[in-house]
């Protein structure tokens, strides 16, 4: 039997160096694939794997246009399947704040369209950010949305797109990759991409909730996907550029299961 390791013992001294090396975390290789589809069912059958050996699987979701064919893949497959999705919990990113409770636009909505009413998700498998206390009680609603993830035990794997401005979530340029789930203010970006939504920029919500980038690191397996031309440039920043809160995907260069699923426009400036 080994004995653990003396903490009291002296730490052996350091070697003396001028300057500490520079750490640029690498990405990982992305997966090109060769369109849209193919990358949601290779993303949609690992999901479905996962759930296959771990039922009780908690699924961090994300929202946004390149989500929807990887749900409507899960779909299809966990149909196929006959896939038990009766312990699985799904835990939302973000939410908008200062629109109406069963707004199609909320976050929710949209997650419940898919997860609940497709999937078969009872609505309490479908955690979602309270944007009505956060607009009351910002601190209380972000420490109940951690206290949440935590007490299921974490996100075991954890879907991301990114903004056009490098956002993962709603961490916008500037998000410290020790942030936790807070109220936040959109970027100029973001609120132009999501004009459309909201019939204009002057109905466009301003601000949201959102988890943080140390609450999205604490998954155990991330999976970022992009798709077309309009994300090259951002992507190429984030992967290739410096590490840095300017860019917020680039802070998930460290993670030690990160895989990127990109579509050839997307992954043309790498
Ligand atoms: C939204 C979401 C993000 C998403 C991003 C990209 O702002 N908060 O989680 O990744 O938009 O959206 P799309 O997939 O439509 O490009």
């Amino acid at each position: 039997m080994t004995s653990p390791p003396d903490h009291t013992a002296p730490a052996p001294a350091a070697p003396r160096t001028a300057e500490p090396p520079l750490q640029i975390p690498a990405s990982p290789e992305p997966v090109v694939h060769p369109g849209r589809d193919a990358a949601a069912e290779a993303v949609a059958d690992e999901i479905v794997a996962l759930v296959e050996r771990r039922p009780d699987t908690v699924l961090g979701v994300a929202t946004g246009s390149t989500m929807t064919g990887v749900y409507r893949a899960l779909v299809r497959r966990a149909r196929e399947r006959g896939l038990d999705v009766s312990r699985l919990t799904a835990f939302a990113l973000d939410e908008y704040l200062g629109l109406p409770p069963g707004d199609p636009r909320l976050f929710r909505s949209v997650l419940e369209a898919h997860l609940v009413g497709d999937l078969g998700l009872d609505p309490s498998q479908l955690r979602t950010p309270d944007p009505e206390r956060a607009l009351d009680d910002p601190a209380g609603a972000a420490a109940a949305y951690e206290a949440a993830l935590l007490d299921a035990g974490g996100v075991d794997l954890q879907l991301l797109g990114i903004g056009r401005n490098g956002h993962v979530a709603f961490n916008e340029p500037g998000s410290p990759p020790d942030s936790l789930t807070r109220t936040v203010e959109l970027d100029g970006v973001t609120r132009d991409d999501a004009a459309s939504s909201f019939g204009g920029l002057a109905a466009t919500p301003r601000r949201a909730i959102t988890v943080g980038v140390a609450t999205i690191l604490r998954a155990r397996r991330l999976r970022l996907l992009a798709f077309g031309g309009a994300k090259a440039a951002i992507l190429a920043r984030a992967l290739t550029g410096p590490v840095s809160p300017e860019v917020p995907a680039s802070l998930l260069r460290g993670h030690p299961d990160l895989a990127l699923h990109l579509d050839a426009e997307a992954a043309a400036a790498l």
